[in-house]
């Protein structure tokens, strides 16, 4: 969702004069883009400030002017000026599309600018997205926001109530996406399969119980090559999604569903309205499609109160899953969360030790999985030239793995076919089949 706000952004000061540059120490004007899910995250803010700081006043034209978009941003508001006096202004989640005012007003001589104000109205799909950071994916808000107040959770206060666009305006968006040269889209938000908007217009024509799959239907029928959507909240994961897949080629046979925890008393006290049993519903679902779609899920460890019993049973849930990949987070506490009112017994030591066993557990699932892919030949979106290697092309499968290949820069935007020799550290590797 960062990345996607960061590509809107660009185009919106693109479109009003202003000209983009990855150079902070040539920049007139920088823009820090934050998150704040995770306390981590959150110290980056500062340490780039010092950065940027420190950069700036090695130079002898003008200091730039340093802004602070993002979640941080939206929760802390004035608040930032006072942590760093070299903040400019502040510009929260939601008034991302007024980010050329607030430039504006500092170039003006304007100190310490605040706008948390509501979104504007309309997404205007016309600038949205045309700064891409890649010329063949997209990234597509579908959903803003996020109403299910998990207790750990800082996402629902700095990114507000959900709001779901219009269908028939994310199709139109993806048929001009289609016609610039976009090979895949993903379909982002929040609870992607939460997606609820206000009529059906756009949506007649295509069956399935919810609105969601009903959109998944229509994205489909864009043609477009590749279609992804992450992020699913498993108890609105209704069985039609994975029906929508089944039936269409271009919908990614790739699921991301966040699990948290394999313990119901703990689920229960993050208040994530799913259980065990249902989340393990929804997973045979998926595993017993026939299009072998790839299950990935997001773990939090250490959450306060959990008991190694509790952890035991996240253990047998990632035993029975197999999950091809999944983000592991140890609990931050969120300041303004209701779980950073709970006493939390777990210490920071066994919060360490409970991850790296984790760790462990799932990397040992990931290694058949890689063993799996060796000698196939997989269809891969040739994306960019390796970072590491300029002879080679780096890009994905339709399940979200990550491949590189020989192979020179002509065949970027491409769909090609590779046979997967080899695998390293998270890559598979292999040569054009
Ligand atoms: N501590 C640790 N991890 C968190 N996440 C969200 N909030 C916290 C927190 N307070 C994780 C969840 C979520 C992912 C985006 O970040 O696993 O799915
Ligand atoms: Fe946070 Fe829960 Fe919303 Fe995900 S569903 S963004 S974890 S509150």
């Amino acid at each position: 969702m960062n990345v996607s706000d960061s590509e809107r952004v660009a185009t919106l000061l693109v479109a009003d004069g202003f000209e983009i540059t990855r150079n902070e120490s040539a920049a007139d004007v920088v823009l820090l883009n934050t998150c704040s899910v995770r306390e981590k995250a959150e110290h980056k803010l500062f340490t780039r400030v010092g950065q940027i700081n420190k950069s700036a006043a090695d130079r002898t034209e003008k200091k730039p002017v340093l802004g602070i978009l993002g979640c941080v941003a939206q929760l802390e508001g004035e608040t930032l000026f006072g942590k760093s006096p070299a903040i400019d202004f502040v510009l929260g989640t939601k008034a991302v599309g007024r980010v050329s005012q607030a430039i504006d007003n500092a170039f003006a001589g304007e100190k310490y600018y605040t706008d948390l104000g509501e979104r504007d109205e309309i997404y205007d799909w016309t600038v949205a997205e045309a700064q891409r950071n890649s010329p063949y994916i997209a990234f597509v808000p579908i959903i803003e926001g996020c109403n299910k107040f998990c207790t750990y959770c800082i996402v629902p206060f700095s990114r507000g109530r959900e709001k779901s666009l219009p269908a028939s305006e994310i199709v139109r968006h993806l048929l001009k996406l289609r016609g610039e040269g976009v090979k895949e889209v993903h379909l982002i938000g929040q609870n992607v399969n939460s997606y609820r908007p206000k009529t059906d217009d756009g949506l007649e024509a295509f069956r399935g119980a919810t609105q969601f799959s009903r959109l998944l239907r229509a994205v489909a029928a864009t043609g477009i090559e590749r279609i992804k959507f992450t992020t699913s909240f498993p108890r609105d994961f209704h069985p039609d999604i994975v029906e929508a897949i089944n039936e269409h080629e271009n919908l990614c046979n790739w699921v991301h569903l966040p699990v948290q925890s394999g313990s119901n008393r703990i689920l229960k006290l993050m208040r994530r309205g799913h259980t065990i049993e249902n989340y393990l519903e929804r997973i045979d679902k998926i595993k017993n499609s026939p299009r072998c779609i790839s299950l990935t899920t997001d773990i939090i460890v250490g959450f306060p109160g959990e008991t190694e019993g509790d952890f035991q049973a996240t253990l047998d849930l990632a035993e029975y899953c197999k999950f091809n990949f999944a983000y592991y987070f140890k609990y931050s506490p969120r300041p303004g969360t209701p779980a950073f009112e709970m006493s939390d017994n777990v210490s920071s030591e066994e919060k360490t030790e409970r991850f790296l066993r984790l760790d462990k557990l799932i990397r040992s699932h990931q290694q058949p999985v890689f063993r799996n892919y060796l000698n196939k030949t997989v269809d891969v979106l040739a994306e960019k030239v390796s970072e590491k290697n300029p002879n080679q092309i780096s890009g994905h499968t339709t399940c979200q793995m990550v491949v590189n290949f020989e192979g020179a820069a002509d065949l970027l935007g491409k769909i090609i076919k590779v046979k997967i020799l080899e695998s390293k550290a998270n890559t598979l590797y292999g040569k054009i089949s």
